[in-house]
């Protein structure tokens, strides 16, 4: 059953308030609901109240103190239907759920030893009979009571209020929480935790209680995290204006999670991975993600919770709003320039892939099976770049008076993504007509771009078209405004000053494109422009083509001063090295080009070293592949390594020179410059293993065992990992035998295992599936094996017999019966049968079409659906 957008009506009643009361039990837990429902003026007279309920024992009901008669209350599939109700009433009912059997991590259930709840998007209606819809807010007040000596811990959201024993050895904690809020937002906590707190004023003065929840042995593990937090609230003020509302905000780390974290109010849940580090059992990477997802969902206080969505549909008013913002604090806080391009690198091998397959969407969906499956790169990372073009357009200016504006207008409501864009249409004064169609519209824009120089005028003739390609349900496509920054460079390297239009003289450009072709003229140049400089700052999620040659785009890679763009010239440069190798048309001249770049690069003490790092990297495999119709996926994974060797084989000396004394950086300290040089260290290791240079081996190995931190530990590890034993065996084994009881730790040996095309794959599959460390319960744990396995083992995932295809879809079919949702997420790799060669192909899609014949969940069905449609 599809739900539509345009199917969308208010509700008929309003929650007034909500009291709950849990009498907590993995296998009993009672739900004691008491809802006071009004009629919502204007709303269709005798219209029923409709709870959603999934899953629920219901022992009781009653309106107004009285059962209703069997007529007026019907259950059905979506939960129960209660007519003939009086303008006003109060409804309890009392049900009874089972935590311990909640193996879909939906709703409340056991992790480790606590009881913890997952409720976005419909979670609550596991728990308790309610109008599960993000529109309905209402205040909570929520009674815990649970053994004392199992669950000291007991949270809910806002502020504790009371607390108490019980009998029995039972005790219980009650919770308000002055904001409205929908159902999603709700959280419950109980068990036996940890608490490592500190404290934040903010900047009207308010002292708020900072508090992180975690297992006892992990309170060393905190520091990061909690320092985050404060450099996230301290940003927010600054950058956004934005303060906290509460006297306590909390957050609990959970071993079982679905997703990354979850930003209820006043009581984050998060997946353990995005709390947890110390310098030995966290790469700088994890740091940076880490202090990104707590930002995160910090600023959903904002752009979330005070404002919250009017339906699922508009999931990206908060995800890509709230990405935009966690963006920009890291590139403020901690990557700076490289941000963005490791931002674009995960836009281009995730986000793209998915426009251009058989699951594209709008940022803005208008229909779907099961909202858990829009949960993607589209809703949070396209629609980031939406509000990063929307910031491109009107200016910083007008953006951030619009953010204030937006946020005053619609505090405490729930709105849509529309609204959003009428707010920053109104600030400005422009018209976003056009602009809006990025919402509605799937599918990657592709961008030709050509140059024609008229010497006598001194003038640049800027050539631009645009064109969509369709996607599943849209055939035609419209024009979209596009703003493409742009510059010049000189033959010295230096930027060019031009004027554009009537405006004054400038050295960077927005060129907006809006028709299908447009020209823009640059005039008053005195020389040739040696090269442009395309798409500075990514400045649109398009694919440009710019048809460059081999010298302007060398051009640009030794000297553009846009980050992005300069590491987007050696990009396109390695992409067609590679395409051409897939096409057995090895192009000498250019591979000869590059290495001459790269060694030029190396000689650059002026280059930053965590942008050499970025430089020296080749697209991802997952990248290439959209470069063509089909391709054989293990050729490509060759074409590309072959370029890499090719490349690097000349330059063994100069990389080995090039490397930061690694002593000096291996501290695991938290800065850019550290990290920086450890990402160096890392790409020139990986770099000189692939090029096979002499002794590389045994320097990974010498990094790995006398690193301290666990980047350079890692980064030795995945140098090695698909090149011929024994070193890659040895290294591995010293590392499971090292972190068997870090079940964190243990998952990044699970990928390195899982991903390595060396030996037996499948053999090795089914020993880590066998490992006492694997749990089919935990989705840290299937990630890190069945991920990595797709991803990056092409040997044998890519088999093809299909033998890898086939597994994988039996094993996807076993996790459906545990955790649809994660089934869900995992199955997408195998989505992609048309883009594979045809043998691939067709053994692809009957793996595809052989799942799809099982019983499977709604949320497996769905995507495998969407799959398999034409
Ligand atoms: N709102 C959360 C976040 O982005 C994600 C929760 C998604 N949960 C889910 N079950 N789909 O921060
Ligand atoms: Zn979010």
């Amino acid at each position: 059953r599809m739900i539509l957008l345009s199917d969308y009506q208010p509700p008929d009643w309003r929650v007034e308030a909500l009291e709950l009361r849990f009498e907590l039990d993995p296998e009993d837990t009672r739900v004691h609901s008491r809802l006071r429902v009004r009629r919502r003026d204007g709303s269709a007279p005798g219209a029923p109240l409709r709870l959603h309920g999934r899953d629920l024992q219901r022992l009781s009901i009653a309106v107004n103190g009285a059962e209703p008669s069997p007529g007026s209350c019907v259950e059905d599939r979506e939960g129960l239907l209660l007519s003939g109700l009086p303008d006003a009433a109060e409804i309890a009912i009392e049900t009874r759920i089972r935590p311990d059997a909640n193996t879909a991590l939906e709703g409340l259930y056991v992790s480790g030893g606590s009881l913890c709840t997952q409720c976005e998007p419909e979670g609550f209606r596991r728990i308790t009979y309610f109008p599960d819809r993000p529109d309905v807010l209402t205040r909570y007040r929520v009674r815990l009571e649970a053994d004392a000596a199992r669950y000291p811990v007991l949270l809910a959201n806002g502020n504790r209020v009371d607390a108490g024993s019980l009998p029995e050895g039972r005790h219980y904690a009650v919770w308000e929480d002055p904001f409205p809020k929908p159902s999603y937002l709700f959280a419950l906590v109980a068990g036996d935790l940890a608490c490592i707190a500190d404290r934040f004023t903010t900047r009207s003065g308010r002292e708020v209680a900072l508090e992180i929840y975690v297992e006892h042995h992990n309170r060393e593990r905190c520091a990061h995290a909690l320092a985050s937090l404060q450099r996230a609230m301290r940003y927010d003020e600054e950058a956004f204006g934005r303060e906290y509302d509460l006297d306590v905000y909390m957050i609990v780390a959970v071993d079982d999670f679905n997703m990354g974290a979850m930003e209820n109010k006043g009581l984050n849940l998060f997946n353990a991975k995005y709390v947890l580090a110390s310098p030995d059992t966290a790469t700088d990477d994890d740091y940076v993600h880490i202090e990104s997802v707590i930002a995160h969902e910090y600023f959903h206080n904002w752009s979330g919770n005070r404002v919250t969505c009017r339906d699922w549909f508009q999931l990206s008013l908060k995800e890509g709003l709230t990405v935009f913002r966690d963006q920009e604090f890291t590139t403020d806080c901690t990557l700076f320039g490289v941000k963005r391009v490791d931002d674009v690198q995960r836009l281009r091998a995730f986000q793209f892939p998915e426009d251009a397959g058989p699951l594209a969407h709008p940022v803005r969906p208008d229909r779907y099976a099961e909202i858990n499956n829009f949960y993607t790169m589209t809703v949070y990372e396209k629609g980031a770049e939406l509000i990063r073009m929307l910031r491109t357009l009107i200016g910083r200016d007008a953006f951030r008076r619009g953010l204030d504006r937006y946020f005053q207008r619609f505090d405490g409501q729930a709105v849509t993504t529309d609204d959003f864009v009428a707010v920053m249409a109104e600030v400005s004064g422009r018209d976003l007509a056009q602009f809006q169609r990025w919402y509605t519209q799937a599918g990657t824009p592709q961008v030709t771009a050509r140059t024609r120089f008229d010497a006598q005028a001194g003038v640049l003739q800027l050539d631009l078209a645009q064109r969509t390609p369709p996607t599943p349900g849209q055939h035609e496509k419209d024009l979209l405004q596009v703003p493409i920054r742009v510059a010049l460079l000189g033959r010295d390297g230096r930027r060019l000053s031009a004027r554009l239009g009537g405006a004054p003289e400038a050295a960077e450009w927005v060129l907006e494109l809006t028709a299908g072709e447009q020209s823009f003229q640059l005039r008053g140049l005195r020389e040739p422009p040696a090269a442009v400089s395309w798409l500075r700052g990514f400045s649109a999620p398009v694919l440009l083509e710019a048809g460059q040659g081999t010298d302007e785009l060398a051009h640009l890679v030794a000297n553009d001063d846009d980050a992005f763009a300069r590491w987007d010239a050696a990009q396109t440069l390695l992409r067609r090295a590679v395409i051409a190798r897939v096409e057995d048309a090895v192009d000498p001249r250019l591979e000869a080009a590059l290495t001459t770049a790269m060694a030029a690069l190396l000689e650059d003490s002026a280059v930053e070293p965590v942008l050499l790092a970025a430089l020296l990297e080749l697209p991802a495999h997952r990248e290439l592949m959209e470069s063509f119709e089909r391709a054989d996926p293990v050729a490509v994974d060759q074409a590309r390594r072959a370029v890499e060797h090719s490349l690097f084989a000349p330059l063994a000396e100069r990389l080995a020179a090039r490397a930061p004394e690694r002593a000096r950086w291996d501290d695991g300290a938290f800065t850019a410059e550290a990290m920086g040089q450890r990402r160096l260290l890392n790409r020139l290791l990986a770099v000189r293993v692939a090029a096979g240079g002499e002794g590389a081996l045994e320097e990974a190995a010498r990094q790995y065992h006398e690193a301290r931190s666990q980047t350079l530990a890692m980064g030795a590890l995945a140098a090695v990992n698909d090149r011929a034993e024994p070193v890659r065996g040895e290294l591995l084994a010293d590392f499971e035998r090292r972190y068997r009881q870090d079940p964190l730790v243990l998952d990044k040996w699970f990928a390195l295992e899982a991903a390595s095309q060396v030996g037996d794959g499948f053999a090795r599959l089914e020993r880590l599936l066998e490992h006492p460390g694997f749990r089919w319960s935990n989705p840290n744990r299937v990630r890190a094996v069945l991920g990595p396995f797709m991803a990056q083992n092409h040997r044998h995932f890519h088999r093809v017999d299909g033998a890898g295809y086939e597994r994988i879809a039996h094993y996807l079919e076993r996790l459906d019966a545990l955790n649809p949702q994660t089934a869900a997420r995992l199955v997408i790799p195998l989505t992609r049968w048309r883009r594979l060669d045809e043998a691939r192909s067709a053994r692809m899609r009957a793996s595809l079409e052989q799942l799809a014949g099982k019983g499977l969940s709604k949320d497996l069905a769905d995507v495998v659906e969407r799959g398999l449609a034409s």
